[in-house]
């Protein structure tokens, strides 16, 4: 009965991606990997546990997406304000993409995924640099997924980069204030050379952007879980894509 219900409102009670509609995959899927610490919490582990077993999640949905035909999967892992968190956190956080690569890169090289990373390289340890620039050069070439790690990101910082720069080229004579348009400010971002997102993802209940490309998601469809991240699985995707493919993108037009 609920069965039929959902696949009278066009939902399914457990999606698959089989029931996903191949010709409108959204482009650019962008995650706040969202609850780890809760996820633990919730079972009596050290929030460490939920961030080991977050990394998971983020193989799980990185095939997913792979699968699907999404051409860019960006995953905001670390922000500009975790560094406010108790250093052995972070000092656990920071070690995870070199943990996640030693395994992985192997299996992202083969597989054609090219990785990327957006954010600043100030301040982070060499190991996880080290990492991250390893994936980058051995899988540039690929052409497959773009697997983009937002890495001590945040939006505001990008944002006032991207506007020192221009206003640099004003003052150098390079740009005309008034040839300052969307294109010259994005093209000065971090996710240069990426679209924007069309759908965004948070998990864990929590509704709100936490600094995450406030630039990009001007017209990106929003999507919200309470699922902690650590538990987010292909049916949930599924689920979020499921949803985005059901909403009508108007852009301010009819
Ligand atoms: C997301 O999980 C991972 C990072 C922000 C690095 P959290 O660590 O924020 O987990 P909660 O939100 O405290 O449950
Ligand atoms: C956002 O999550 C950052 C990442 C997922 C990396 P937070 O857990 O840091 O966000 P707030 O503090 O709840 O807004
Ligand atoms: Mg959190």
């Amino acid at each position: 009965m609920i069965k039929r219900l959902w696949a009278k409102l066009g939902l399914s009670s457990s999606p698959t991606a089989e029931s996903l509609s191949s010709e409108n995959i959204p482009v650019h899927v962008a995650i706040i990997m969202d609850g780890n610490g809760r996820w633990a919490k919730k079972r009596g582990l050290p929030r460490m546990a939920g961030h080991h077993s977050g990394m998971k999640t983020v193989k799980r949905i990185t095939i997913a997406a792979d699968r699907l035909g999404v051409k860019y999967l960006t995953l905001y892992a670390f922000s500009t304000e975790n560094w406010k968190r108790p250093k052995a956190e972070v000092d656990f956080l920071m070690k995870l993409p070199q943990q996640f690569l030693d395994i992985e890169l192997d299996e992202l090289v083969s597989n054609n995924v090219q990785v990327r990373m957006m954010g600043s390289r100030d301040n982070l340890p060499p190991h996880t640099i080290n990492a991250l620039e390893e994936a980058i050069s051995k899988t540039a070439n690929n052409t497959g997924l773009v697997l983009n790690f937002a890495l001590n990101y945040g939006s505001r910082m990008e944002m006032l980069d991207a506007i020192r720069d221009l206003a640099k080229d004003v003052k150098d004579g390079k740009l005309a204030p008034g040839d300052i348009d969307e294109e010259a400010m994005s093209e000065r971002l971090l996710s240069s050379g990426l679209p924007d997102p069309d759908l965004l993802i948070r998990t864990s209940g929590e509704l709100r952007l936490s600094n995450f490309m406030l630039w990009q998601l001007a017209y990106s469809e929003l999507w919200f879980t309470d699922v902690y991240w650590p538990e987010f699985t292909e049916k949930h995707f599924y689920e979020a894509i499921g949803q985005y493919q059901r909403r009508a993108r108007r852009y301010g037009g009819l």
